[in-house]
């Protein structure tokens, strides 16, 4: 037998046990050392029950994700996951088999648990079908399994989110026997000699829960219109019913194949290769190559933050729920009222909605302590910067902390556009001031852009990287240039969209076309949301490096010196009532075409195609140019960054997951076309130039 999967005896229990860390995961060598087990159990007279358990810390974390990337570069679609004929030898075996569940069991690790008699599990596990957030379905009878132990609309609510259960509800219902206090092998252990003589329990046979197809119908017509707003463009929330539909229309066997069928269909679309290279994009991102798993962290225990505005509140928030106290520190009694009530509003909001416990809100309200001076700065181990954008006034914040703070505490700033080093440079501690870029809402958005300035050292990356796995955040490296990765590569891409409205697209039909290419926000809407006025007053304060020789859009700065800042001031590009949802603006209708007239363009008709190409493109061609500089590491950094902050379709994978699947030559030729068009700008850069003629791609 393999070494990934050990067979002990206990008395006259058998014990299977994976041994494939980190997550044992159904690598190949498991499935076939599960049976093996199965069968010298089945055949020794001296055992009458066997006990499946994973070693170290979890039980099965599914299928092994990388080898699905191998069946599809095969190109033989007739190849799956292969787990069913294992399942159906752990099913059939004439001795009970007791799954004993601990960590997660996800994916065709619960179909595995579910192949099995009994399921035990410690109150801490947690039991899920999340393969539809790989853009898949579950491919080894969880669709056909589930719904017999759980019913339908569990089944649905399940394979169609992916979002774990645990413990509790799946012991509610009836993926679980039993919910075990203590020590999982020894309650494992004590409830299969409990149950070794009862008659075999196969999951196929148990149809009890399985309602009649007419009595499904509105269950699944209701899945699947929620899945078509809620889940809009993806393809395996619906093939995910479709399967589960099989369960209750189908014999097993044939609920099986048609699972196998959809299973495969899925396995080979675009979205699942995007959503894998997702995955493990957001795993990646945390490996930087200069900097080595074993580079010393410091321990944060204690935070401080300057500024409670719109950012500062939520990173005082962010800092909160996770458990570490903090200090946020105000100009004046009014803004520090208004930062507080801000954070206690949300806090009451998630309380209301029953995200959090009224007591979990108060705890994490008491860890915020407010404060209009630097008393308690000394104690803190990171101090985060969040005070207005301005030059001046964050050097005038770092020095001052850089004499209140202790020499080992981290400087970070929140800035979103500023130099890093110049900040630096008024501290006596270069290599301890960093910038931590958080995303608005910031305890809401998981992306924090970490920024690596010229002295910033390893221990304080490193520190970082480690401690927005704590707070919760995706984090990825950027260097440090004016708007670092994501907002260097949003300029160009909302300017494009600008243009396209001053060449004749609707505002509306610019954001559309944007929203069905799959963004959460068209661009100008995302304008609106976050305020014109930022950008406005970034233009200003950058105004001298702003390149006249080449075209700016216009209408922006217009809406803005007619005080139309979006959302805020109730219009923008479009109009806000108070439910916030964007209408038509006859009004905008009236400066665009004044701004048309005065650069003298005469309107044209443009398609859904070319603003999606113009504005995505123009975010590829910056991604290049990012990567060629070393702003990003790798072009998996900018995928997340943008599927992670800037609401890009993880089904696409992110821009340059995208500008790879097109085709690099494709692309650059179209971007040819737009600089023909649309001049200097457009200028391919010089890295995809490379990358087109060698017909590669940006992650090769
Ligand atoms: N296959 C291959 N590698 C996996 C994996 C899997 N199923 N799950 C995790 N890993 C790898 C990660 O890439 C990571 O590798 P790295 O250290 O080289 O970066 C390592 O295991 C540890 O993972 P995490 O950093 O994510 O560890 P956490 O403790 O934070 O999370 C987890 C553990 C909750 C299990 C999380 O890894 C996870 O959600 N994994 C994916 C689970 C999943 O989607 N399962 C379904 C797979 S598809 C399937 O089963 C099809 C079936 O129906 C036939
Ligand atoms: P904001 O205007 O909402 O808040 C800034 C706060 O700083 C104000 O409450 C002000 O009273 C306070 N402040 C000013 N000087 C101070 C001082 N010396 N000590 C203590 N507090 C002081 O600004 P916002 O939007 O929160 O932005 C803060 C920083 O975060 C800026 O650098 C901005 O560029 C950046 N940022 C903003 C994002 C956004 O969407 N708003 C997103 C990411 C970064």
């Amino acid at each position: 037998m393999s070494d990934l999967v050990l067979a002990t005896r206990h008395n006259r229990t058998g014990v299977l046990t994976i041994n494939n860390p980190p997550v044992n995961a159904l690598s190949p060598g498991v499935p076939e050392g599960i049976a093996q087990g199965i069968e010298a159990f089945s055949a020794d007279p001296a055992i009458d029950a066997i006990v499946l358990i994973g070693g170290g810390r979890t039980f099965i974390a599914g299928a092994d994700i990388r080898e699905f990337s191998k069946i599809t570069a095969s190109g033989n679609r007739g190849r799956g996951p292969g787990l069913n004929p294992i399942l159906d030898r752990i099913e059939s075996c004439p001795k009970p088999v007791v799954a004993a569940i601990h960590g997660t069991a996800l994916g065709g690790g619960l179909e595995t648990a579910m192949a099995c008699h009994y399921r035990v599990a410690v109150s801490t596990a947690q039991l899920g079908q999340p393969e539809v957030k790989l853009g898949l379905i579950p491919g080894a009878g969880g669709t056909q399994r589930l719904p017999r132990l759980a019913g339908v609309e569990k089944a649905l609510a399940m394979c169609v989110s992916g979002d774990p259960i645990s413990a509790t509800d799946a012991l509610q219902a009836g993926i679980l026997d039993e919910i075990l206090p203590g020590d999982l092998l020894s309650g494992a252990l004590a409830f299969a000699e409990r149950i070794a003589h009862n008659p075999p329990r196969p999951t196929r046979g148990r149809n009890e829960k399985l309602p009649t197809p007419a009595e499904a119908a509105p269950l699944f017509a209701a899945a699947r219109a929620s899945a078509r707003t809620r889940q809009r463009n993806l393809i395996a929330p619906l093939a995910a019913i479709d399967a589960i539909e099989a369960a209750v229309s189908l014999p097993f066997d044939q609920g099986l194949q048609r699972e196998a069928e959809l299973f495969q269909h899925c396995l080979f679309s675009d979205q699942s290769k995007a959503l894998i290279h997702v995955f493990f994009g957001e795993r990646e991102v945390a490996k930087i190559p200069d900097i080595p798993k074993n580079t010393p962290v410091c321990e944060i225990r204690r935070a401080a933050v300057v500024g409670a505005g719109t950012m500062g509140a939520g990173i005082a928030m962010v800092f909160a729920n996770a458990g570490i106290p903090v200090l946020l520190k105000e100009s004046d009694a009014t803004a520090l009222g208004r930062g507080l009530a801000a954070i206690t509003r949300n806090y009451e909001s998630s309380v209301k909605k029953g995200r959090l416990s009224q007591a979990a809100a108060d705890e994490r309200l008491e860890r915020i302590q407010p404060t209009l001076t630097y008393d308690g700065f000394a104690d803190a181990d990171i101090v985060v910067e969040a005070v207005f954008e301005g030059m001046a006034l964050k050097r005038d914040v770092f020095a001052e902390l850089n004499t209140v703070c202790r020499p080992s505490t981290i400087l970070a700033s929140n800035t979103s556009t500023l130099d890093i080093d110049e900040i630096a440079s008024v501290t006596s501690r270069p290599e301890m001031v960093v910038g931590t870029h958080f995303f608005s809402p910031a305890n809401v958005m998981r992306l924090l852009e970490i920024v690596r300035a010229e002295r910033t050292s390893k221990e304080t990356i490193a520190t970082c990287m480690a401690l927005a796995r704590r707070l919760g955040k995706i984090a990825v490296l950027a260097g440090n240039c004016r708007g670092f990765i994501g907002n260097r590569m949003f300029g160009p891409y909302r300017r494009e969209a600008q243009f396209l409205v001053e060449e004749g697209a609707t505002p509306e039909a610019v954001d559309s076309a944007l929203y069905d290419f799959g963004m959460a926000m068209g661009p100008l809407a995302t304008g609106d949301l976050a305020g014109l006025d930022v950008g406005w007053r970034i233009r200003k304060e950058f105004g001298d490096l702003t390149d006249t020789s080449v075209r700016q859009p216009r209408i922006e700065d217009r809406l803005c010196e007619l005080g139309r800042y979006g959302q805020k001031t109730g219009a923008g590009w479009f109009l806000y009532g108070p439910d916030r949802k964007p209408t038509h603006d006859p009004e905008t209708d009236r400066i665009v075409a004044d701004t048309r007239a005065a650069l003298g363009l005469a309107p044209r008709s443009i398609s859904p195609e070319e603003i999606v190409d113009r504005t995505i493109l123009a975010l590829v061609n910056v991604g290049a140019r990012l990567l060629e500089e070393g702003i990003a590491l790798r072009s998996v950094d900018i995928d997340i960054v943008y599927v992670t902050g800037y609401g890009f379709p993880a089904w696409r994978g992110g821009p340059m997951h995208y500008a790879d699947s097109l085709g690099l030559p494709r692309v650059l030729a179209r971007i040819r076309e737009f600089e023909r068009l649309h001049g200097a700008l457009w200028a391919p850069a010089p890295l995809l130039t490379r990358l087109a003629a060698a017909n590669s791609t940006f992650s090769a």
